[in-house]
């Protein structure tokens, strides 16, 4: 028979070893969870390394990119100082043939201008006896000595209008007026005037737009405009000639062109046409020392623009020029 003493200590025993039993399931349970975490840890860990070798790798690359790039940059950096030095060299040896051009330009106008000016004297002297002879003595002396005296007369007139001619060109610059506010259509209506009897006699219609207030010379303006209205009525086909005046804007400049129905000009020698004396034509079927549209590029450079030709064979030709607009050139 147990006393109640052992039973107690049975049942505190059982009590015990229920308390023991659940701390070793609990202990188990920590002991699952505790392995499981050290291995995300280690996991984690690993990842991080690979993480940081991944990283290292890439630094050591991108090192190297921004040294290749760095020498590249100084490489091209070397050059580009090098390009500027022979740049600059080159610009000083063109400032240099600028300055000569220049110098040359000046001595060759001079030199036209005295040669054509001390030219005309001699020249009228030939001319008028020329003339005087002809006069005289045609149909005195046989056929032939009317025929040299006609090609003396002729010669002595073409090397005045050609005199004349070169004259006015080295004129252009040494008498040019300053530049001031023109009315274009004044100078155009000048040059209409003038060519008058070339419109009557060719039958010629021209037409002038509305034209603009330039800064200029009306002079030389008008000159312009006659030349190229000039060439207009002159090289015409069997059409009776049309020729048309008009301007335009264009940012900080007007174009101007001067149209005609004529026979037009081959695109070969749409630079050759403004060169001194140069014609495409004889004599005999058109008129012409071939300096209009020399003196006719003179004029527009001087005014601070430039003149072109456009074109096609049988269907007339456009020349185009340029002049600053007026409020842009003004001081
Ligand atoms: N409107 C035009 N149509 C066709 N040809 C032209 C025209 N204007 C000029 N030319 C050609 O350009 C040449 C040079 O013209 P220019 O310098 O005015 O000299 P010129 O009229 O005295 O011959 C002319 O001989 C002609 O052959
Ligand atoms: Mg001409």
């Amino acid at each position: 028979m147990a006393t109640a003493l052992e039973r107690s200590g049975v049942e505190e025993l059982d009590r015990l070893k229920h308390r023991v039993a659940t701390l070793e399931q609990l202990f188990e349970v920590y002991e699952r969870t505790a392995i499981e975490q050290a291995n995300k840890l280690e996991q984690l860990l690993e990842e991080r390394k690979r993480a940081e070798r991944e990283l290292q790798k890439h630094k050591l690359h991108l090192e190297e990119l921004v040294a290749a790039r760095t020498a590249e940059l100084r490489r091209a950096n070397e050059q580009l100082k090098i390009d500027i030095a022979a740049r600059e060299q080159a610009e000083q040896e063109l400032a240099l043939k600028a300055q000569e051009l220049a110098r040359s330009n000046a001595d060759l106008e001079k030199f036209a201008y005295v040669a054509s000016h001390d030219l005309q004297e001699p020249l009228r002297m030939v001319a008028s006896y020329t003339q005087l002879l002809a006069r005289r003595y045609k149909g005195k002396l046989d056929a032939d000595a009317d025929d040299f005296i006609g090609f003396a007369v002729d010669g002595a007139n073409r090397m005045q209008q050609l005199i004349q001619d070169l004259l006015s060109y080295s004129r252009l610059t040494t008498r040019g007026k300053a530049l001031e506010l023109t009315e274009t259509r004044r100078a155009c209506d000048i040059a209409v005037k003038n060519l008058r009897r070339a419109i009557e006699e060719s039958g010629a219609k021209v037409a002038v737009d509305d034209l603009p207030v330039v800064l200029g010379d009306v002079t030389q303006l008008s000159q312009l405009f006659q030349n190229l209205i000039g060439n207009g009525i002159k090289y015409c086909s069997d059409r009776e000639p049309e020729v048309r005046v008009a301007a335009k804007t264009n940012g900080p400049e007007w174009i101007f062109s001067v149209r005609d129905n004529g026979i037009g000009i081959e695109p070969q020698y749409f630079e050759r046409i403004f060169q001194m004396f140069q014609r495409l034509h004889t004599r005999k079927d058109y008129p012409g020392t071939g300096m209009g549209l020399a003196i006719c590029r003179k004029i527009v450079e001087r005014h601070g623009g430039s003149i072109w030709v456009e074109s096609q064979p049988g269907h007339g030709s456009t020349f185009w020029f340029t002049i600053p607009r007026a409020e842009r050139t003004q001081p």
